[in-house]
């Protein structure tokens, strides 16, 4: 999960592999690094963010017009200067950019270290590129020959930039696994990087790279591809959709803040030409052609990590209540190793937002390998999982930069609530007037959460009360459980205030055990039908002195009489709640981590898409 960056044409290639860096940080943030060809190789790295590399090149030589570029995120070797990419060859005269893990790195660098390798860094990349120049040297094959050979004997994931002193207007990039895009330029140049946002200021026409692809620029060329059997394919160049603009903060302190008030129209987009206000007819184009399969399933299994699978949860509410279709929902990491029974009648619908996640790529090929039909929802157009599915949704939420997801998980349980009234629908398992009151209420979703949003004051002074707090404990019932472990999540991830998720009613069950008076506790309490079990479960916490905030929707009497603070977002249907109560949540998290100085938009230890496993 490290972001690389590659230029090649006639521009000055720094100010374009800097900027790039800046783009793909959320991707891994630990070091980073960048090598020059004008005529020699010259390579500059350094531990830490971009912006220490940039103070660490000024002044220096930074000419050229071919360069790659890495911001890392440590797999092997800890973060520091000699780790970090670009990884120079033995005789210095090959570098090479890698994000991925190359899993048999060790028996090849022992091999190597036996014909009269050595090596600086404890990296997996460091491997690859000496065993590329010795295939070069020993079977005197020239630099295009020699990556196709070395690629044969790698096992794991890569995305690879190479450039060379002898070969001073070629770039050689490769991928599998892991993600990488040309950039088609308009002045006969070319762009490489982990995914879009670096390119799209410079061009909107790009080439997904395929896995075990190798794909060849040279300066005034066009663009070569051939895969690692060495059989030429033609480039399928495809627009980009997103804008620019899409990819600034737009006056927002952090990208996160953004994209939580983004929500508003990041469901609007997601509903968009899918749930038609005229007839209230659902339409998803993508998984047309599967809907009869959804129709008739005996269960469906949900696989993905994280947010994705918190999202995955609220699914399981919806498919069950509304579809009544049994649902089981899998963290992808475990289902991977599990050997999950599944047989050719079974239907995997596989939640991604950056559609790059290597465990739940994992869990949708071993699926495909027992014969089942694999759906994606992916947020990211041209991404791994989106081509590995055999059908899907896009979520249409735009470009997510904050590591923490919001926008995604939101615009992921609207794509899930319009499949799942879209086959009740057809199933008949629902009546005509509860369908027409859900889909109604969720064309309102987004005045509702504009609405929400309002309480972003309120959530400022009660985080100034708890941003000291050394735990916290999220508590919901029913289809706001998924929600409890969601906020619990974001706290975590940006705060790194340990906090827990937990269905209400499990606390007597031991977690009560935790409650005190320096227990902040954050129930959710908004659902219709079990209003009074969560009221019970509120007293059983404030008989131990525990602290409540509690989310109720606005005109609440009863639960705001008991506790301590209280936040009031709008009344909408139970089943759609996740999608108006999980904003609260966001920002309380988000006020939180600002006032105690984390870096929100790049919380240590993590990265936007984990491409390694
Ligand atoms: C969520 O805020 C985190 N960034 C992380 O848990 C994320 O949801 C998980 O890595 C899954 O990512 P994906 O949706 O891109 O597959």
């Amino acid at each position: 999960m490290c972001g690389i960056v590659g230029y090649i044409g006639e521009k000055q290639a720094y100010p374009i592999l800097i900027n790039g860096l800046y783009r793909l940080e959320y991707r891994g943030y630990d070091s980073a690094g960048i090598t020059l060809v004008n005529e020699t190789i010259k390579s500059y790295k350094q531990k830490g963010k971009v912006s220490v590399l940039e103070d660490f090149v000024s002044g220096k030589d930074i000419k050229g017009h071919v360069g790659i570029a890495h911001t890392r995120w440590a797999t092997h070797g800890e973060p520091n200067n000699v780790n970090a990419h670009p990884h120079l060859s033995n005789s210095e005269k090959l570098a090479i950019v890698h994000n991925g893990i190359i899993e048999n790195y060790d028996t090849l660098k022992k091999e190597l270290i036996n014909r009269g390798y050595t090596f600086h860094s404890e990296t997996d990349t460091e491997v690859l590129i000496n065993l590329i120049e010795d295939i070069k040297t020993k079977e005197k094959v020239d630099l295009i020959e020699a990556v196709r050979i070395a690629l044969q004997s790698v096992i794991g994931a890569y995305a690879i930039v190479i450039a060379s002193e002898e070969y001073p207007d070629m770039l050689i990039a490769a991928r599998k696994g892991s993600p990488l895009v040309v950039g088609v330029g308009k002045e006969n140049d070319f762009y490489l990087a982990s995914d879009a946002t670096p390119i799209i200021q410079y061009t909107d026409e790009v080439v997904y790279l395929e896995d075990e692809e190798i794909a060849i620029l040279k300066k005034g060329e066009i663009l070569q591809i051939k895969n690692i059997k060495n059989k030429t394919i033609n480039p399928y160049v495809q627009k980009l959709s997103i804008s620019l603009d899409a990819l600034e903060k737009q006056g927002y302190e952090h990208f996160m803040l953004k994209e939580i008030y983004e929500q508003v129209n990041s469901i609007k987009d997601s509903m968009r030409g899918r749930l038609n206000p005229e007839n209230w007819n659902i339409m998803l184009g993508g998984i047309v052609d599967y809907e009869l399969r959804l129709m008739n399933a005996k269960r469906l299994i949900i696989v993905a990590c994280g947010t994705s699978f918190h999202a995955g949860l609220v699914g399981e509410y919806l498919f069950e209540e509304l579809a009544r279709i049994p649902v089981e929902v899998e963290y992808a990491s475990e289902f991977r190793y599990r050997k999950p029974i599944l047989t050719e009648d079974d239907t995997v619908i596989a939640i991604s937002q950056s559609g790059e996640t290597a465990d739940t790529l994992a869990a949708i090929q071993i699926a495909k390998e027992k014969g089942a039909k694999v759906l994606g929802i992916c947020n990211v157009v041209g991404s791994s999982i989106s081509r590995e599915t055999h059908a899907g949704v896009f979520t249409h939420a735009g470009p997510e930069i904050g590591v923490a997801s919001t926008k995604a998980f939101t615009a992921q349980v609207t794509v899930l609530t319009l499949m799942a009234l879209r086959i009740a629908k057809m199933k008949g398992s629902i009546i005509a007037s509860h369908y027409q009151q859900i889909v109604h209420e969720l064309y309102e979703i987004p005045n509702k959460i504009e609405e929400a949003l309002k309480t972003d004051k309120l959530i400022v002074e009660i985080s100034e009360k708890f941003k000291n707090a050394h735990n916290f404990l999220y508590l919901g019932r029913g289809i706001n459980f998924p929600v409890a472990l969601e906020g619990a999540l974001k706290l975590k991830e940006i705060s790194y205030i340990h906090a827990e998720g937990y269905p209400a009613a499990e606390m007597k069950h031991g977690p009560i055990a935790l409650i005190d008076e320096n227990m902040p506790t954050v129930v959710i309490s908004t659902n219709k039908t079990i209003y009074d079990k969560v009221m019970s479960n509120i007293q059983e916490v404030k008989a131990r002195k525990g602290v409540i905030i509690a989310i109720v929707s606005s005109g609440d009497n009863q639960i705001s009489e008991s506790a301590d603070y209280v936040i009031e977002v709008p009344h909408t249907q139970e089943i759609l709640d996740p999608l108006v109560n999980t904003i609260p949540l966001q920002l309380l998290s988000y006020h939180i981590a600002v006032m105690r100085g984390c870096d929100v938009d790049r919380p240590r230890n993590l990265a936007k898409s984990v491409t390694v496993e």
